[in-house]
């Protein structure tokens, strides 16, 4: 048995997962540099890529279409079987960036196939997550993705919510499911874009315990329109000390 983290992080739309997941592929990268760590966009809509300025070739998606079209039996063997046979294409598609490496579940074009593209995405995280000390998944927002078991493997489970009561409940519901059918160990909340700090003590998580507040930071959006990456973010931005706080409370840092 390997003892990878994968840490999740899920929430709502828009309240700052793929930033805070990005933050976290940082941290790591740069506080355990003889480990091997891997970042995966989780969300067809893409994002985690850009905020770790990288350009994506390969997809999981092109992958899968790839090996359906290749095989000669595709029309009887199920994609998931075929992904099986040919586990080195996996591999091919993962970019290796200094200090972690990372990969993309992409954007499949046909509209509805997304339960497809997510039983597939399942199968890689695990046979990536065999060769990684610490994986980061930067999810789609809502629910679906746990529904489907796609972070059944997950093992450190960030919930993020802004202070919105549709955040806190949305938080309130994956963790529900995620009882049920992610085998995670630890689970804790982030909250985000917080208009004041008193507001944390007033936002209802229910049983999900708050690892850290993060105030609403006018120079990440600034940050964010020049398109920059996380790697410019200096040490003392809000972000980046929420992203270490929750780290270590959840015991990845220490
Ligand atoms: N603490 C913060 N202060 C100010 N802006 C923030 C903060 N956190 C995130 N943002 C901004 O909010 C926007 C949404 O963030 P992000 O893309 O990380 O959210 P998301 O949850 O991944 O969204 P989606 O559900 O669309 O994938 C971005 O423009 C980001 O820069
Ligand atoms: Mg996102």
């Amino acid at each position: 048995m390997s003892d990878v983290k994968v840490i999740a992080v899920a929430g709502k739309g828009g309240v700052g997962k793929t930033s805070l997941a990005a933050v976290m592929v940082k941290l790591l990268a740069e506080n355990f540099p003889d480990k091997k760590i891997l970042a995966i966009d989780a969300d067809p809509a893409v994002g985690l890529s850009t905020a770790l300025g990288i350009e994506v070739q390969t997809t999981i998606d092109d992958i899968r279409k790839e090996v359906v079209s290749t095989a000669e039996d595709g029309d009887t063997k199920s994609a998931l079987e075929l992904l099986g046979e040919a586990r080195y294409r996996i591999f091919d598609a993962l970019v290796e960036q200094d200090g972690f490496s990372f990969i993309a579940v992409g954007r499949p074009e046909a509209a509805g196939c997304y339960c497809k593209i997510n039983s597939y995405l399942k199968e890689v995280i695990g046979i990536l997550s065999q060769n990684f000390d610490y994986v980061v998944i930067d999810g789609e927002a809502g629910i679906e993705q746990i529904n489907r078991r796609v972070m059944e493997k997950v093992t450190h489970l960030l919930l993020v919510t802004d202070s919105s009561k549709k955040g806190t409940q949305v938080i309130q519901t994956i963790n529900e499911v995620a009882k049920e059918l992610v085998m995670y160990e630890k689970v804790g909340a982030i909250a985000n874009r917080l208009p004041s700090k008193e507001i944390i003590n007033l936002l209802d998580t229910g049983e999900i315990p708050v690892l850290t507040g993060i105030p609403s930071d006018g120079a990440l959006a600034e940050f964010d329109l020049k398109g920059e990456n996380v790697f410019y973010l200096p040490d003392d931005a809000p972000i980046v000390v929420g992203a270490k706080e929750a780290l270590t409370k959840i015991g990845i840092l220490s």
